[in-house]
């Protein structure tokens, strides 16, 4: 059988023939029939608008890879500031690699005084810490103007080290404000997880358990990238105006706040909450099959399998419980996976749970707000984030993005003054 595929157009009777490579034709098949012909792919179900090396999934099968490595592997063995290495550079750090890496993180995690003090205090007392962040994103990167200089390598770097290592600074004073306590400022001798926690928990004397910092670890680590997502592809398409990277980082994570993207976690616990009991679980997935609202955290655009992340993350779930006790939703959370994973309407569309199922009960049982949650899945979102935009920036097939459309409005007609509307 040829690996090509044949195009006819029956209006000319034109044919092409492209090669498929790797499951993928190029659509300039179609510009060679007609110029003036396009597909119509809402949400993108059948394009694919880049080339990338940095993450593979197969959603049947359920397996994810960074940089071909197993997640399962780098969730067992690695640490997120070295699967960050990875994603960003294509190949895991050798020691002295790693020590620099960690190194210059580190030391990139103060913020400028007037971020918190002319920019976050003027936030209502009340406000979502994920709305903080967002825009505290932009706002940071008004402090390096440089950073507009995305085609020079070095320059591209430096702000490459700051989003990665003052997301989880900006991320913890948002909470703070959010709740009326003192900035704490970052240990530079902690590592990024116990960092990140400290600055989020310190008042007076602090001891962060080392099972609870290594589950931070593994979340950064789950949650690093996940290929062309909605926040990922709101970094590229942003990224291909040439906006800084503060500014396309800004979109991708108010991409990551919707609820059916990185807000579902939120919306896991809401779900779990409002159901309160296990008897009453059957009763909300029937209301579900009759279309009143979805079983959140589960489905997904490309897993048709259980999300190889959800199982990790139910693990790790348990060895958090042991420390802090065990989050009282899960047992309905067990009850409503066991419910939907034998009913035909979910079988049928082979909706299993996503990385967003069990994620927010540990958050939970760690002590977060549920409002903090899609800030806790954007942090370690930030290297896949920086990844895709430096690839992006390097490849020589992307121009800005674009897409057409297909015009459905009336045809044209005359202005009509208003006295005769
Ligand atoms: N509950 C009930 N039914 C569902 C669900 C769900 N969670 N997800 C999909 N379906 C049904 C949907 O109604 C449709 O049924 P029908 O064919 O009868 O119309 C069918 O399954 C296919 O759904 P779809 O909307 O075409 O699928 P999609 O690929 O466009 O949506 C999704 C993917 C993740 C947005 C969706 O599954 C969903 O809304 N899930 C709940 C929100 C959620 O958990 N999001 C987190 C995703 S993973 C992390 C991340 O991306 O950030």
């Amino acid at each position: 059988m040829p690996d090509t595929i044949t195009i006819t157009d029956d209006r000319t009777g034109k044919t092409v023939t492209v090669p498929i490579t790797g499951g993928v034709f190029p659509s300039t098949a179609l510009r060679e029939l007609d110029p003036s012909l396009f597909m119509y792919d809402p949400a993108y179900l059948s394009t694919a608008a880049c080339r990338s090396e940095i993450t593979y999934l197969d959603g049947d099968a359920g397996v994810l890879r960074y940089r071909g490595y197993p997640i399962e592997q780098l969730a067992e063995q690695s640490t997120y500031l070295e699967v960050a290495y990875l994603i960003l550079n294509g190949e895991l750090p050798d020691k002295s690699q790693l020590e620099q890496w960690t190194y210059d993180v580190t030391h990139h995690t103060f913020i400028h005084e007037n971020m918190r003090k002319r920019f976050v205090d003027g936030f209502h007392y009340d406000a979502h810490p994920m709305g903080m962040f967002v825009s505290s994103l932009a706002a940071l990167g008004t402090f390096y103007p440089e950073s507009k200089e995305i085609n020079d390598p070095q320059i591209r770097d430096k702000q490459i080290l700051r989003l990665l290592a003052k997301s989880p600074t900006l991320a913890a004073m948002c909470y703070r404000f959010s709740v009326g306590l003192p900035f704490f400022l970052p240990d530079n001798s902690l590592s990024y997880p116990a960092n990140f926690l400290t600055m989020m928990w310190k008042i007076g004397e602090y001891e962060l358990h080392p099972a609870l910092e290594r589950a931070m670890d593994i979340l950064f680590i789950l949650h690093a990238d996940h290929e062309q997502n909605c926040g990922t592809t709101a970094m590229r398409v942003v990224g291909s105006s040439h906006a800084d990277p503060y500014s396309a980082a800004a979109g991708a994570a108010a991409a990551l706040y919707g609820p059916l993207h990185g807000g579902a976690n939120e919306q896991v616990v809401r779900m779990l909450t409002e159901i309160g009991s296990i008897d009453n679980v059957s009763a909300f997935v029937e209301d579900v099959k009759a279309g009143k609202g979805r079983l959140m955290g589960f489905g997904h655009r490309v897993y048709k399998n259980y999300d190889p992340r959800a199982k990790i993350i139910k693990r790790t779930a348990d060895e958090v419980f042991e420390v802090t006790g065990k989050n009282p939703l899960l047992d309905i959370a067990l009850k409503l996976e066991e419910t939907a994973l034998s009913d035909p309407y979910f079988i049928d569309r082979k909706l299993y749970p996503n990385v967003d199922f069990y994620s927010g009960l540990i958050y939970q049982a760690m002590g977060f707000p549920v409002d903090m949650f899609t800030v806790l899945f954007a942090i370690p979102r930030m290297s896949g984030w920086l990844a895709h935009w430096v690839e992006l920036l390097e490849d020589k097939d992307q121009k800005i993005s674009r897409p057409r459309q297909w015009y459905t409005g009336v045809d044209e007609r005359e202005y009509v003054p208003i006295g005769d509307r």
